[in-house]
């Protein structure tokens, strides 16, 4: 049965906020205060707040904007803050992927000391405190730990009653993220954090835990280590392939779609039947207006535009930073007339239904488009 808590005083000044505000779309200097190296090929950032005063609370399973000058080339990536608003410190983790640009420079170069410029935390893959104990449980593969940290430690710290589960998949055993941070949550919180991890590349002496995290493993895990009917909410992160596969067996096993909270990492393109058929329906020729703090933009684009380039190409300064559907930091709301995103993973329904865009998947389907990047 559901007991009501009080929240626990934190001795961490602590960066919770209040409320899922947008930040305000624009870059901040920031200075990276400590990297530290958490597994071969992942670190994790820590910064320092900015000095101009901009408000880098946050919510848990946030994320920030980052923006480099690598080789001298404009590069920007969004990386979820692995920490609890309450340990009151701001820090990412990044893992190296090959031939990435940014994850490169973050694992090789970056450096105590180093500015750098970030966006305010912002992203709707969170959680807050209902008022109840809460049973969370978390499905992470790779460096999808990363915001699930985060959702994990403030559940834990919300009260004394409520609990967290963690399925999480890795190669081996060297390749886990915060496995140090996660033995001591385990420490910390003996009767109330679960973690499971799933290895595809080393044998921990039973098939249960060998594989990856799919939809049979879901199941199975399911069924038996954790009761569904208790649990409150569910958070996934990782590659696109688990997410559809682990959302659809737990919607298929009577979890409601709203207890499904998920992130990808990125997303494969639209397939050119879906990208043809949204430029079909998109205007020959429109004319939009994009607004940004309160300046309009004036431009024209054709059936196969979308309203985030067009926009950079009229020169206006529009906030975007994975161009994939999957970040949200290019969101905008459609004042007038109408647009179609070809993919969308970042914006929630209640979100689409109010107007919001991402600006970065959206054709314009009228003559005449409006669209605010202020509200
Ligand atoms: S820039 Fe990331 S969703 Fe548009």
């Amino acid at each position: 049965m559901f007991k009501f808590f009080k929240k626990k005083p934190t001795e961490s000044p602590s960066l919770q906020k209040e409320s899922n505000e947008k930040g305000d779309g624009h870059f901040h200097a920031i200075t990276v205060k400590e990297v530290r190296r958490e597994t071969e090929d992942a670190v994790s950032i820590a910064f320092n707040l900015p000095e101009d005063g901009a408000d880098f609370s946050f919510l848990p399973g946030q994320y920030l904007t980052l923006k480099a000058n690598i080789g001298g080339e404009e590069v920007r990536r969004s990386y979820s803050v692995c920490v609890a608003p309450h340990e009151g410190e701001l820090r990412v983790a990044v893992k190296e992927i090959e031939g990435g640009k940014f994850s490169t420079y973050a694992n090789r170069d970056l450096k105590a000391g180093d500015a750098i410029e970030s966006m305010a935390p912002t992203g709707n893959f969170t959680w807050a405190p209902t008022g109840t104990a809460s049973h969370v449980v978390g499905w992470a593969a790779g460096s999808g730990i990363t915001p699930v940290m985060s959702i994990a430690k403030s559940v834990l710290a919300s009260d004394d009653e409520s609990t967290f589960t963690l399925f999480y998949g890795n190669k081996n055993s060297n390749s886990i993220i915060f496995k140090d941070a996660i033995d001591d949550l385990k420490n910390t919180y003996l009767e109330r954090f679960e973690a499971h991890h799933v290895l595809s590349r080393e044998d921990q002496g039973t098939d249960h835990l060998k594989g990856r995290i799919d939809a049979a493993k879901a199941e199975k895990f399911a069924q038996s280590l954790i009761d569904l009917n208790k649990v409150t909410a569910h958070y996934l992160c990782g590659p696109q392939e688990m997410i559809e596969t682990v959302s659809a067996k737990l919607e298929s096993m009577g979890t409601a779609k709203s207890n499904i909270h998920f992130e990808l990492f990125n997303t494969s393109s639209p397939s050119t039947e879906a990208q043809a058929a949204s430029e079909a329906r998109a205007s020959a020729n429109a004319s939009v207006t994009v607004v940004l703090d309160g300046e309009e933009t004036h431009f024209e684009m054709g059936p196969k535009d979308y309203v985030l380039d067009a926009a950079l190409d009229a020169g206006a300064d529009v906030p975007y930073a994975c161009k994939g559907a999957v970040c949200c930091t290019c969101r905008a709301k459609v004042l007038e007339g109408s647009a179609e995103m070809v993919m969308n993973y970042a914006l929630v329904d209640d979100e689409v239904k109010d107007g919001y865009i991402l600006t970065c998947q959206s054709h314009a389907t009228s003559d005449r488009l409006v669209v605010s990047f202020d509200e």
